[in-house]
């Protein structure tokens, strides 16, 4: 797990990010890990390894967060939702797995540790991956039942998780990024990468969760406008830190994307620019929730949050 700086470092003692971190991702961490701990009769050990090896690996766990949070606020309590923010870490985990591949990005560091190829060679990395990926829509239908949670929504959410992940969500986002024939040569196009590679599953995260409980079309929309906003946020502000940050504070090496010829916000628009269009987005999101909540909570004040990360 990289270092995590500390908050007076940014003048923000305890960011809206410390606080879902806090109120969601310690009961998830718990969660994860006695996940990873149980016995598997019909898994092969070292698949499991190398699947819990990422898993337990730490992140920011921001979108299981995000998914609680949502739960929450439609009705479902975190422990009841639990689930669902596994499937969608399950789904995350392994997008990294798969982006730090060889024949992807090339990674050698993720979440402060050697890659997933690096540690147990490509072949099983590839198969963890795909492994997360596939167990993530089964363990969402069959975990969230027994929770009460009538069976339409499970299918629903778990169709959405399935749409943001695939051809048209997020593999189809790591294509454009990485395959040179699928380049568009439109200003916009790295809006386009960024919306479908990241900003998919970031809004899939929350509308998902959501939908868990009991919440009207128009709130739904809402959430997904500020998804797709904190998600394009995101990924800029990623785009931000690959050239500002440090390996031991990112937990992963610093200055790929230029390495590796990306196209990126900051090799699009440069740095400054990059900043006053993730605040953009962020300002945008704020936008879309102030109409479901108050001022003050805490899904608003992440926007702003998120800008400002320095992991
Ligand atoms: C990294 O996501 C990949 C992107 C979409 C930019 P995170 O920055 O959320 O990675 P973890 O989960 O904290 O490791
Ligand atoms: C990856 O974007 C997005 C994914 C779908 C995994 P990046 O390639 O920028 O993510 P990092 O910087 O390696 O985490
Ligand atoms: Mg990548
Ligand atoms: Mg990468
Ligand atoms: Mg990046």
């Amino acid at each position: 797990m990289p270092s995590k700086p500390d908050g007076a470092e940014n003048g923000d003692e305890r960011s809206a990010l410390d606080i879902l971190s806090e109120q969601y991702s310690t009961v998830f961490e718990e969660h994860m890990r006695n996940l990873c701990g149980e016995p598997y009769e019909h898994i092969p050990p070292r698949l499991m390894e190398a699947m819990s090896y990422s898993l337990l690996a730490g992140g920011k766990r921001l979108r299981p967060a995000l998914c609680l949070a949502a739960a929450e606020r439609s009705g479902v309590s975190p422990g009841r939702a639990m689930p669902m923010a596994i499937a969608t870490e399950f789904m995350h985990t392994a997008s990294l797995i798969h982006d730090d591949l060889p024949c992807m990005d090339d990674d050698d560091l993720r979440r402060g540790l050697p890659t997933s190829h690096k540690k147990f060679g490509e072949c099983l990395a590839v198969l963890a991956g795909d492994s997360l990926m596939i167990w993530s829509f089964g363990y969402a239908l069959s975990h969230l039942p027994p929770q009460g949670i009538p069976a339409e929504r499970v299918v629903r959410a778990v169709g959405i998780l399935s749409e943001s992940s695939g051809p048209a969500g997020m593999c189809g986002g790591q294509v454009l990024d990485t395959d040179a024939q699928s380049r568009e040569d439109r200003e916009d196009f790295v809006y386009r990468i960024a919306s479908s590679k990241t900003a998919a599953l970031i809004r899939a995260s929350l509308v998902s969760g959501a939908m868990l409980g009991d919440i009207t079309d128009t709130a739904l929309q809402c959430y997904y406008d500020y998804g797709t906003h904190l998600g394009l946020a995101f990924q800029i502000v990623d785009d931000i830190l690959d050239v500002t940050s440090t390996a031991d504070v990112l937990g992963k090496t610093p200055n790929k994307d230029e390495t590796q010829h990306k196209l990126t916000f900051v090799s699009a628009y440069g740095i400054e620019q990059a900043r006053q269009m993730a605040l953009k987005e962020s300002i945008e999101a704020e936008r879309a929730m102030e109409s479901l909540f108050p001022e003050g909570d805490l899904l608003i004040d992440l926007a702003r949050s998120l800008v400002n990360r320095s992991y």
